[in-house]
């Protein structure tokens, strides 16, 4: 701890000399715990995240310094991944299997990365075991810096809605079904901000259920960020008489345009312009309900919250707004999808335009053909595969046997197309190339709606469509103002195509959201390496408090906690060092 301390004195002279104007720090604790809610009038233990379900709003600028230290109070292992949010260079603070140690009950852990280059609505959850069914999720949001305009004026405040299907069994209880070969079924209903639904109908919603409500003031326009954190439903979002005018998605800007109503797929994020623009004659229902199902077996799986103006004259009454009457097109959800488009001209964390970057015009130096099949048994066990593999997860975290060079880890080799073979459960990831452009198709030969998920990137959606794809699907592909983006639908029987630019190194996960998919094994992790760097340029080095486990377990110490405060100041200033000389190479790249 001394040499520690030493160090960081000879470091506040480059602090002071090289570092002038460093970007900020924000530290949060974000802490783990089980209370008990009985948001459908059942009572339950949920995740909260330091007592409050849903967890709070995590709320910085970018380019800041995000310090999260992270304790976990419940009684199995945990890691919190943080969706959308890049990560640059250090696939080591993602909190997935592939690239951490879970963090064992009464241990913390500290994260620490920068928000670089991104502005918008994310989220943060719990990776592991379906724990995210229980909650441990939060809205993630990254402010602009005053020098950046936004694309439209300043709102009038800053709201989060999370909406998601909920089970009033607990992750544990999901989890065992899942073990035993039973689907999950049909889910008991729709949280939205962690309550169950206003009593719109008093035979389908039980008297003594709280809602959540939403207090705004006429004539205003709120920002609205929602959210899908729930397992595995597309959820319907509408507010009655009130249009959407959406402006971001996943920290990018769209080219705005009013919805009545938009689909939110699970794990996606949405901001929304709401103008309160209607005459208050009563509240409005706000409402997220179940689609691509039989609405009618489903209409308890329907949250209901209440827009209440400051002027409002009456309670919400009468029937809820309709969903899309589209039971006979199945085109109407896929064309509003598509129709969701980047605004080209705005700026995005970056002063130069986004719309400089002309990725339709690069040429695809690798493409994979991802197929989802309906879950499967493999040796007894209920399975979910891409590509007929069904993925184990790993002991040892990739990149960390990678630094170790622990053998038989993970295999390199992902199939670029569907095998003709029987499925598998295995460790193949994919061997991508650094700065190659890829080509993901996502073809969804399962029952259900499914999302898509890319953790260390953004991807552009240039083409959506059913059946099976074929190359000539690439004719219609949008080349020009795609949305960029992190999480994606694939209908049931269709395909949706991306293009990435593979220009952050690490080890990254890319998943189904869909709770139960992802559990059985939908998922893998890209492994893109840069054989060039030899100076921590392109990839920051292992962290100095990484957590060892599998192969390298031998290597963790025992978690003491310190109550000497010099050992805790002395450490804290370490880390600061650490950032302050990964900084410096950082700055000067
Ligand atoms: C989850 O539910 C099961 C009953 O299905 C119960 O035994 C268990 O204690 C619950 N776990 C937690 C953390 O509440
Ligand atoms: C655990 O939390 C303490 C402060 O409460 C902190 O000093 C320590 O660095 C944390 N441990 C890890 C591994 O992040
Ligand atoms: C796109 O962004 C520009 C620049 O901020 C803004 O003026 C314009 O209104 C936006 N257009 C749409 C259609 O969203
Ligand atoms: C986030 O912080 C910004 C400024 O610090 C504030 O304007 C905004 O209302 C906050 N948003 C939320 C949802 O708390
Ligand atoms: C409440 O829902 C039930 C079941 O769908 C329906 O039959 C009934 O008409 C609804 N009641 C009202 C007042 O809308
Ligand atoms: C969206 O709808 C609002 C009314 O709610 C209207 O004032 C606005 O002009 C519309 N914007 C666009 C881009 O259509
Ligand atoms: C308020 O608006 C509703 C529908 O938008 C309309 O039916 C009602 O008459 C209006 N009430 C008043 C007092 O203007
Ligand atoms: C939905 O379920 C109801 C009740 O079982 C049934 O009558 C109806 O035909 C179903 N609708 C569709 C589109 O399958
Ligand atoms: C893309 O490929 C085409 C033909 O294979 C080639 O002519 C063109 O120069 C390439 N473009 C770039 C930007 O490399
Ligand atoms: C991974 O891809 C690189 C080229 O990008 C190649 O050199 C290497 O041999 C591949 N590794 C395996 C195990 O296939
Ligand atoms: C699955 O694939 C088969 C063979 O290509 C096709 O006949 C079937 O319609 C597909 N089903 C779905 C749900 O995509
Ligand atoms: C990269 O970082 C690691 C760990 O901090 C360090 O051991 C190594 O010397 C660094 N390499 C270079 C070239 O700076």
């Amino acid at each position: 701890m001394g040499a520690y301390c030493l160090m960081y004195w000879i470091c506040i002279g480059l602090l002071l000399g090289v570092c002038w104007g460093a970007d900020p720090f924000a530290n949060f604790n974000l802490e783990l715990s089980y209370v008990t809610a009985s948001p459908l009038g059942v009572p339950q233990q949920v995740i909260a995240v330091n007592g409050k379900f849903p967890g709070p709003d995590i709320n910085v600028t970018t380019n800041y310094n995000v310090v999260l230290n992270v304790r976990n109070k419940l009684d199995e292992n945990l890691l919190m991944t943080w969706s959308g949010i890049q990560m640059r260079r250090s696939s080591w603070q993602d909190g997935v299997l592939g690239t951490n140690c879970p963090i064992p009950p009464k241990w913390n852990w500290t994260y620490q990365f920068q928000v670089k280059d991104q502005i918008g609505s994310f989220l943060y959850y719990p990776s592991l075991n379906m724990q995210r069914a229980s909650g441990g999720f939060g809205s993630f949001i990254i402010t602009n810096r005053e020098i950046i305009p936004l694309p439209f004026n300043t709102p009038d405040g800053d709201i989060v809605i999370m909406i998601g299907d909920w089970y009033t069994r607990n992750h544990t209880a999901l989890r065992r079904a899942l073990d035993n070969g039973k689907e999950l079924g049909m889910p008991d209903g729709v949280l939205i901000n962690g309550k169950g639904p206003y009593r719109y109908n008093t035979t389908l919603v039980p008297d003594g259920i709280e809602h959540e409500t939403i207090n705004v003031d006429p004539g205003k326009t709120y920002r609205i960020r929602v959210h899908n954190v729930g397992v595995s439903t597309c959820l319907n979002f509408r507010i009655q008489n009130h249009n959407l005018l959406l402006a971001e998605t996943e920290g990018y800007y769209t080219s705005q345009q009013n919805y009545t109503s938009l689909d939110i797929h699970v794990g996606q994020s949405y901001s929304f312009l709401v103008t309160m623009d209607q005459n208050a004659s009563s509240d409005y229902y706000i409402v997220a309900s179940a689609r691509f199902v039989n609405e009618s077996l489903w209409q308890r799986v329907t949250g209901v919250a209440i827009l209440h103006y400051s002027n409002s004259k009456g309670r919400a009454s009468g029937p809820l707004p309709d969903p899309p009457n589209d039971e006979y097109d199945t085109s109407y959800s896929l064309n509003q999808a598509m129709s969701i488009r980047q605004n080209v001209s705005a700026s995005g964390a970056r002063p130069n335009p986004q719309g400089s970057f002309h990725y339709g015009s690069i040429n695809v130096t690798d493409v994979y053909v991802l197929k989802s099949l309906p879950p499967v048994m493999i040796d007894g066990k209920l399975r979910s595969t891409y590509n007929g593999i069904s993925f184990e997860r790993p002991d040892t975290p990739i990149r960390l046997a990678d630094v170790y060079k622990v053998k038989g880890a993970y295999k390199l080799d992902f199939p670029s197309r569907p095998l003709n073979r029987p499925p598998m459960v295995d460790r193949s990831i994919i061997n991508a190339t650094y700065k190659g452009f890829m080509e993901i198709i996502l073809q969804n030969n399962d029952t259900v709606v499914q999302t898509f998920h890319l953790d260390g990137y953004s991807f552009f959606v240039v083409g959506m469509g059913y059946g099976e794809w074929t190359e000539n699907n690439r004719g219609s592909y949008n080349r020009w103002d795609a949305i960029s983006r992190s999480t994606v639908q694939v209908f049931a029987g269709g395909w949706t195509a991306v293009f990435v630019s593979l220009d952050n190194v690490g080890v990254w996960n890319l998943r189904s959201e869909n709770l139960d998919r992802w559990y059985l094994g939908q998922e893998t992790y890209m492994r893109i390496t840069n054989p060039e760097d030899t100076g921590n340029k392109t990839e920051l080095p292992l962290p100095d408090n990484a957590l060892y486990c599998g192969a390298l377990s031998r290597m963790q110490k025992p978690q003491r906690i310190s109550s000497s405060s010099t050992q805790l100041v002395c450490s804290k200033l370490y880390v600061i060092m650490v950032i302050v000389f990964s900084k410096i190479f950082y700055g000067l790249r």
